[in-house]
């Protein structure tokens, strides 16, 4: 059900609620996490979740996402088939992927959340092998009980695929809203035939997936905080 306009609120009139506030808890207390618990969210959890992701905005209300929730023993089917396809080197992209859709400063970015997120897992940033193990490792889900797989149309483009990261994000929000915590996990798309086959799929390009469940709070790695860069790096307020 979709509660009232709030952009209807007049300009300068206080808005109903502490709105900005609970934003801000909201958004600043997302967090990738990456040790869960194998505890199940409660399906009531799950349909509520869900039902308030599926008010993401979209280009003409298009909708163009597709979103396969997994749990139980297909959840437990899909890591193994997965962590299987990684050892075997059988990838499979919907999206091609090179390295060089990041410009140098992306690049600094990367490698700054890569040195935090290794040193939290005492593992050295030259340390190929244990990278490569970890990584391989992460097909697990972090060891969440669900993952969401985020499906784009066949014939998407950076339009479409935009709407369906418009949906990621509010699902990240909504499991947040929940106390669920989450990982997008772009790494599965690289496997997407294994992700097709484990879930009788046909069709469909494959985003991204989320992790999600509750929390290890006491695991290291999931003590760190990706910082983000002052405003006027990436913001421009033209008059
Ligand atoms: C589309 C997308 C793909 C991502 N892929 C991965 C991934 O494969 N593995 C992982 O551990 N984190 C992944 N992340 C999480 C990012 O590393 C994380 O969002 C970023 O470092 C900022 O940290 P924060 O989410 O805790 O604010 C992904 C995030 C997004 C939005």
């Amino acid at each position: 059900m979709r509660g009232p306009a709030l952009s209807e609120v007049a300009a300068g009139d206080a808005p109903p609620r502490d709105l900005a506030g609970y934003a801000t808890q909201l958004i600043r207390g997302r967090r990738a996490t990456r040790a869960f618990r194998p505890t199940p969210v409660p399906e009531a959890t799950l349909r509520a979740v869900f039902d308030l992701a599926a008010a993401a905005p979209s280009n003409s209300n298009a909708q163009p996402w597709q979103v396969e929730v997994v749990s139980g023993a297909r959840r437990d089917a899909l890591a193994d088939a997965l962590v299987d396809a990684n050892r075997t080197g059988r990838m499979s992209v919907d999206f091609p992927y090179s390295e060089e859709i990041y410009t140098p400063v992306h690049q600094r970015r990367r490698a700054a959340f890569g040195a935090a997120l290794y040193g939290a897992l005492d593992i050295g940033l030259d340390d190929h092998d244990k990278r490569a193990a970890y990584d391989a490792e992460s097909l697990r889900f972090y060891g969440a009980p669900h993952v969401a797989m985020l499906f784009a149309p066949d014939t998407a483009e950076a339009r479409l695929a935009a709407d369906v990261g418009m949906y990621g994000q509010t699902l990240l929000l909504a499991l947040t809203a929940h106390g669920v915590a989450s990982c997008p996990q772009g790494l599965l798309s690289f496997y997407a035939d294994t992700v097709r086959d484990v879930l009788g799929i046909r069709g469909g390009k494959l985003l991204f997936g989320i992790s999600f469940g509750y929390a290890v709070t006491d695991a290291p790695v999931n003590t760190i905080a990706a910082g983000r860069e002052p405003l006027p790096t990436t913001t421009r307020f033209h008059r």
